[in-house]
């Protein structure tokens, strides 16, 4: 469980990007390949379509222009980029790692570039690093991506994993502010739990049965997560002294609407104020988090001074918080 640093520099958010593929797969379209219908994912999952790479596109592809998009809105020029830290579980492949594929795609040149797994938190585990860093003097100018394309690790004859999930990635860059920015954040792991979310064979254990796809308990993964979102912003809350009122904007991680709505539930977050698109994207692992939050700023509820709430969980079993005010964006 790591807490709220001590360091008297401050850190933001100074830009924002997002990118999915344009292949858009209804509910529709899934099932005509395996048993399932629009009525059950819609009432079981909230998701009601999700955008899946092409054959040619790799994390990295996705990667590029949410990458881009951030540097342009943080006036960053990419060679100034010093660190690059990618989230993901679905790198373009074991190594390179996908963080230095993209550093020499975008014109970073020099830039420390590595990848995180922490599944679909990874884009929380990797924020908090990238905060760390910049907190602590050793980068400047911060690139954290968060992205997957879990399309290609997902067996398509499987219907109670198919239905949850979509390719995207999103990327923010970090950089020292005045004031404001992060707050506090709260991270933790489960590995007791690893078994109920995990992609057995794909590494160095062998196993007598290798599997080359995701497998998942779904009741049980529903049960961790409804626990963890509501526990793990509390703990961030209670690290700040904040109250759950004070929350502008709650960004949870957007696996199933269920989930969300049983977090916001219970947290007593009015429903205004939570970012909900798992309904077009399905779960995008470590994009979830900020494509929901581009999609909060473009329809202008982040705004500067916002307080920003933001939730992810996931293989693992892990989970993580933040808790940052907004300094992007156009003031209402
Ligand atoms: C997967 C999930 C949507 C299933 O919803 P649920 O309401 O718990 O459904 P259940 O698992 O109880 O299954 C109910 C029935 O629907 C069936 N079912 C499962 N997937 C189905 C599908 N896509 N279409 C139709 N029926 C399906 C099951 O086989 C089961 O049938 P049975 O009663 O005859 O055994 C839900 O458990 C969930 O969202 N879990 C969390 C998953 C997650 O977020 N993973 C990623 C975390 S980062």
């Amino acid at each position: 469980m790591i807490g709220t640093g001590r360091s008297d520099v401050h850190v933001t958010i100074t830009g924002l990007g997002a990118h999915v593929p344009e292949r858009v797969v209804t509910n529709d379209e899934l099932a005509q390949m395996v048993d399932t219908s629009d009525e059950w994912i819609i009432e079981r999952t909230g998701i009601r379509e999700r955008r899946i790479a092409a054959d040619s596109e790799a994390l990295s592809d996705l990667s590029v222009p949410a990458a881009q998009q951030a540097l342009e809105q943080a006036g960053v020029d990419a060679k100034d980029v010093d660190l690059l830290i990618v989230a993901t579980v679905t790198p373009d492949m074991m190594f390179p790692s996908t963080a230095a594929i993209l550093a020499d795609r975008l014109g970073a040149r020099d830039a420390a570039a590595y990848d995180l797994s922490a599944g679909c938190t990874g884009f929380m585990y990797a924020l908090a690093q990238g905060y760390g860093m910049v907190a602590g003097g050793l980068s400047r100018k911060a690139l954290v991506v968060g992205g997957d394309v879990l399309s290609r690790i997902l067996d398509w004859s499987d219907r109670s994993t198919v239905v949850l999930f979509g390719d995207g990635a999103g990327a923010v860059v970090l950089e020292p502010t005045a004031e404001a920015g992060f707050l506090a954040f709260e991270l933790g792991a489960d590995g007791a739990g690893g078994e109920h979310l995990w992609l057995p064979g794909s590494g160095s254990r062998k196993f007598e049965d290798p599997d080359r796809f995701v497998k998942m308990n779904g009741r049980e993964v529903f049960k961790f997560a409804t626990r963890v979102l509501v526990q793990s912003a509390e703990a961030v809350l209670d690290r700040y002294q904040a109250r759950v009122e004070d929350v502008d904007v709650y960004v949870p991680h957007q696996a199933n609407v269920r989930i969300i709505d049983h977090a916001t539930k219970k947290l007593g977050i009015p429903s205004e104020r939570v970012v909900i698109n798992v309904d077009r994207y399905g779960n995008t692992s470590s994009g979830s988090i900020p494509l929901a939050l581009a999609d909060a700023l473009a329809d202008g509820r982040l705004a500067p001074g916002s307080l920003v709430l933001m939730t992810g969980m996931g293989a693992g079993l892990t989970w993580g918080s933040a808790l940052m005010r907004w300094t992007i964006g156009t003031t209402a």
